[in-house]
């Protein structure tokens, strides 16, 4: 199958899981750490022919969708292995980039995720101190992105890249693997299928929504590409930037040390080493399940709702990826009643493209049927009142993470409560301190967003203090305090992931661009 892709997008420089989306259900991090500066650039000469590009990526996904139409998404008789690479700030130090191109990339990059640990709430469990060795540490320099169809075909690939490292002076500090789960594919450790919305690209997502030309699938706004790829056009940035003290949603959290302005640093992106590039975050969370699961059926009790409404209530979708709030231009009944089950047992059509993320907030301003901070809601309001729609379109990430660790069964409760087991969260963004940061930060972990007493996001805040949630329920507020965190950061990164021809400049054994 051929594909077309639209003009204006350089997709053979972008790396493959930056516009393409690996989406693989095995896939495997590996962390390294550059011992020689020359074996460092011959090692990344040698690995950029492997690392896959957003031409193949997204032509393969395509195919993939066509021929997995036919009898469902196991039995689809094409596969790949990819292969991406990207760099923390030490690590281009440690390949020999000049000083002043390592000074031009913004602080947030530089300092890391551990030094922005005040910012992001990582205190308590989840403080770096807690981490898991050496994710976190200026000696992670790399990490290698490996992602297949096939566990073997992984395997391989991984041995591949790892039998060579020796050679090239390369130590592999700590290797990572995801997994998705078998019994519930596509779904997170909680049980929720995490999968369903991303932010639409213009020149990369199609636009398929007949009702309007500026969205890609129904419900996906099609926003510039350059929010998540260096060089391109941005959304227009909103002012002043962020809610000021005494204004509507403003939120005072820890201010980081001043970036240059991502707009004022990528208008101009520094050839060839940005351009075309994406910044990488990484986390590693883990899930408490059995935690998680015993608070969601002691508050469907208390308040006399159904376990799915109220795992509902705090994810802001239900178990199936069903929306909660009521669907635009759409037959299927409103859901979220107090003793509704998961609409979609009875309307498996509402899983459909057309249907799932063919919802916003704008009707709901009071969290009737989404509450205000429920995970999807805060992590991405949509058109919600505050901050406002445009403001919300500069606060997107590309999500590319996978689970790992095994299932926990809670029917059998089977599986130790203290296995290892979470999402490896990945996102992309061409400003770390606007996107991932700043959503973490001024939305997730801030209870007076968008209003005072809305509460945490239940699902991924941190910040040790107790937390709390308000969700309207059958015309009554109700306030829940809790102190658990389900959700614990046991690692993560901030990693630049360059172009194709920015890997060949930084292989080169000339001074590196300028
Ligand atoms: C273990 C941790 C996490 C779990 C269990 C989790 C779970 C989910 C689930 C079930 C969904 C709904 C399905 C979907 O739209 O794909 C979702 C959506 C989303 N999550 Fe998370 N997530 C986690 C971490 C994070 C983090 C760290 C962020 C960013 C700071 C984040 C941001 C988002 C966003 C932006 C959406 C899409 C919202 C929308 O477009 O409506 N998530 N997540």
């Amino acid at each position: 199958m051929a594909t077309t892709l639209p003009a204006g997008i350089d997709f053979d420089e972008i790396q493959g899981n930056i516009l393409g989306g690996f989406f693989k259900d095995h896939q495997m991090l590996l962390f390294l750490h550059f011992t020689d500066a020359d074996l460092a650039r011959l090692w990344v000469r040698d690995i950029t022919p492997d690392v896959a590009t957003s031409a193949e990526v997204t032509a393969f996904n395509d195919a993939f969708k066509v021929v997995g139409k036919r009898g469902g998404r196991r039995s689809a008789p094409i596969k790949a292995t990819w292969i991406n690479v990207a760099f923390t700030h030490t690590g281009l130090a440690a390949l020999g980039v000049a000083q002043a191109d390592l000074d031009a990339f913004p602080d947030d990059f530089k300092e890391g995720m551990a030094a922005r640990a005040a910012l992001l709430g990582d205190d308590g469990a989840s403080d770096p101190a807690n981490w898991i060795a050496p994710l976190g540490s200026p000696s992670v320099h790399a990490v290698v992105i490996l992602a297949s169809d096939e566990a073997n075909d992984l395997r391989e690939a991984t041995n591949g890249v790892t039998n060579d490292l020796t050679k090239y002076g390369v130590d592999l500090l700590y290797q990572q693997s995801g997994e998705a789960r078998t019994d519930q594919p596509g779904h997170e450790h909680f049980g929720f299928d995490d999968g369903v919305s991303q932010p639409g690209v213009l020149g990369v997502t199609p636009a398929q929504n007949p009702a309007d030309p500026n969205q890609g699938q129904p419900g996906q706004d099609l926003l510039q590409p350059g929010e998540f790829v260096i060089g391109y056009e941005r959304q227009p940035q909103p002012t002043p930037p962020v809610p000021q003290p005494g204004q509507p949603g403003y939120a005072p959290v820890p201010t980081p040390s001043p970036s240059p302005s991502p707009s004022a640093a990528f208008a101009d992106p520094k050839p060839p080493l940005t351009k075309n590039g994406s910044y990488l975050v990484f986390r590693r969370l883990r899930q408490d399940v059995p935690a998680f699961h015993s608070f969601v059926l002691e508050q469907a009790a208390a308040h006399g709702v159904t376990n799915e409404v109220m795992g509902a209530k705090l994810v802001g979708r239900y178990a199936s990826g069903a929306p909660l709030e009521p669907l635009k231009d759409d037959p299927i009944p409103a859901v979220g009643e107090p003793n509704a089950g998961d609409p979609a047992v009875d309307h498996p059509e509402i899983l459909d493209f057309s249907h799932i993320n063919n919802f916003e907030y704008g009707a709901d301003q009071d969290g009737g049927h989404v509450p205000r901070a429920a995970h999807i809601r805060k992590a991405y309001p949509r058109d919600q009142a505050i901050p406002g729609e445009a403001e919300t379109q500069t606060h997107r990430i590309l999500r590319r993470g996978v689970a790992y660790g095994k299932s926990y069964d809670l029917d059998a409760a089977r599986g130790a409560a203290d296995d290892d087991r979470g999402l490896l969260f990945l996102c992309y963004q061409t400003s770390i301190q606007q996107q991932f940061e700043f959503v973490q930060s001024r939305w997730v972990n801030t209870p007076a967003f968008p209003e005072p007493d809305d509460g945490h996001d239940p699902i991924i805040s941190q910040k040790d203090e107790e937390k709390s949630i308000t969700i309207p329920l059958a015309g009554q507020s109700v306030h829940i305090s809790f102190i658990q965190r389900w959700v614990t950061t046991t690692g993560g990164e901030y990693f630049f992931q360059p172009s194709l021809s920015a890997l060949t400049a930084l292989s080169a054994r000339s001074t590196p661009p300028t």
